[in-house]
């Protein structure tokens, strides 16, 4: 007969008989065998040695089979386990199977022949389940980190670091170009943390006017300030236990980066309008696309907090510098996109690989997804051929170009930005030509007043900030 793989089998039976019986019957399969009296006994043994299958009595003194299991799980994985049970137990052996899965049950006294397809069956699973681990080992080693894609050697060494720094509590800093997945890395850091079952809580420092960032950063009292109707829990408190994520660190006005910096030295904070301090169990990841020691530079980042931030760096290497990835991630794009947007897109021609390999993407990561998710909508189905991507794309003049003076360029549109940005940034800088004054700029949109302004209110900008942010950067909110 042909037996599976050599098995090493563990036998729990506080008697002695049935449990020499079993061993012998066991062995004389050809796998290695393992006594144990009880639970506790069984316990110790699994301290130092690993088996494939258990074979454990329901009823023991001391520690009973289930009770055995349980406590093995919240130390390991267990194996897959066969319980054997008395008459009368089969309830208990129900629930065992039920509240710790995976596992099978044999009456007592036990039929041989059903033991032996059962091991069988035994084998196949702790097979199957070192093949994942392998697998999921192999996965995480060649080129997957939660969402992120990778297998070129600068990308490996950022996962490196995030597998490295995840289990701490140490702050991080993430620092790249825009759409080079910045925001993917916080999140890795997260779920590859103990913290990954709490809240991970981002908050944009730009997309915030200066006026509210305190409120959303520490939360506020009723009746703290005007307009505080209703009591407010801050982005500290709502990532208790969790992550609080810092994007677009750079654009955080310079006197709000004073208070974090305190809040950082201690954890302790005090809501608006608050007398009650409370202590924070937070850890910060923070974003920005700014080389941080030119934002120093500038002013626009307070170098204390820079330091306090930056126990970690994780830079992230813009596209163009590995390019090797983009067939990787174009095609996990593609089966994301086939989901959204219900096509069935399954193969792209060499060609349309071949001008996706040559761009330069300075929108990185975003930018490639912007134009894989349109070339899948245009082609709907089958191959995407080349003709799919964008004209300008493929070399072919834009007739943007040919707009005197100020050109779209210089606006700082590019491929990769959403429409709602590309408006956003349009309308700020006709705002600033027409000298904010908003019926002009209305007439030169070619919109009506009203609808200029509803927009306004849509970005939440006031006049004030406009101004600002024109004299910030051409960094916008994303989202
Ligand atoms: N390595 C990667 N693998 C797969 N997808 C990625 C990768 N990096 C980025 N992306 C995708 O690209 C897009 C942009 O990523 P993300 O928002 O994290 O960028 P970012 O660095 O935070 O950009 P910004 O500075 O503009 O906020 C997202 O859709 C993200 O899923
Ligand atoms: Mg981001």
């Amino acid at each position: 007969m042909c037996h599976t793989l050599a098995m090493r089998v563990l036998i729990v039976d506080d008697e002695a008989e049935p449990r020499e019986f079993l061993s012998s019957v066991v062995s004389s399969w050809g796998h290695h065998v393992e006594q144990a009296g009880n639970g506790e006994e069984a316990l110790l043994l699994l301290d130092s040695i690993s088996v494939d299958v258990i074979l454990c009595d329901l009823m023991m003194p001391r520690l009973d089979g289930f009770e055995m299991l349980h406590q093995l799980r919240q130390r390991q994985d267990v194996p897959p386990a066969i319980l054997m049970t008395a008459f009368g137990s089969l309830d208990k052996a129900l629930k065992t199977i039920h509240e710790l899965g995976g596992f099978w049950f044999l009456e007592k006294p036990i039929d041989v022949k059903a033991l032996e397809l059962l091991l069988r069956r035994a084998a196949e699973q702790s097979r199957l389940g070192q093949e994942n681990q392998e697998l999921r080992r192999q996965l995480s080693f060649s080129g997957l980190l939660g969402d992120l894609i990778g297998q070129t050697p600068p990308m490996q060494e950022v996962f490196a670091l995030i597998r490295q720094v995840a289990p701490t509590t140490a702050a991080v800093l993430i620092t790249g170009e825009s759409g080079t997945g910045k925001e993917l890395v916080a999140r890795a850091l997260h779920s590859n943390s103990r913290r990954g079952g709490k809240p991970f809580v981002a908050i944009n420092c730009s997309a915030i006017p200066e006026s509210l960032i305190e409120s959303e950063l520490f939360g506020h009292e009723r009746g703290a300030f005007t307009g505080a109707v209703d009591r407010r829990i801050g982005a500290i408190q709502a990532a208790e236990g969790g992550t609080l994520f810092l994007d677009e660190l750079g654009e955080m006005p310079i006197p709000m980066q004073v208070k974090l910096l305190r809040v950082l030295e201690d954890f302790r904070f005090r809501p608006l309008g608050g007398k009650q301090e409370y202590q924070a169990d937070v850890r910060i990841v923070a974003a920005t696309n700014r080389d941080p020691i030119s934002a120093i530079k500038d002013g626009k980042l307070r170098e204390d907090l820079f330091y306090r931030l930056n126990v970690f760096q994780i830079q992230l290497p813009p596209l163009r510098d590995r390019k090797e990835d983009i067939p990787r991630i174009v095609e996990a794009m593609v089966v994301n996109m086939n989901r959204k947007h219900g096509t069935t897109v399954k193969a792209w021609s060499p060609a349309f690989m071949d001008y996706l390999l040559k761009a330069s993407w300075d929108g990185n990561v975003r930018e490639l997804r912007n134009v894989v998710e349109r070339a899948v909508i245009i082609a709907g189905e089958g191959t995407l051929e080349s003709h799919h991507l964008a004209p300008v794309f493929r070399g072919v003049p834009d007739t943007r170009a040919t707009f005197p003076e100020q050109s779209v360029s210089t606006l700082g549109v590019h491929i990769g930005m959403t429409i709602e940005d590309g408006e956003r940034l349009l309308i700020e800088a006709t705002l600033s030509h027409a000298g904010n004054n908003k019926s002009r700029a209305a007439v030169i949109l070619g919109i009506s007043t009203k609808t200029l302004h509803a927009k306004l209110k849509q970005y939440r900008l006031t006049m004030e900030e406009t101004a600002d942010e024109e004299s910030a950067s051409g960094a916008f909110p994303t989202r």
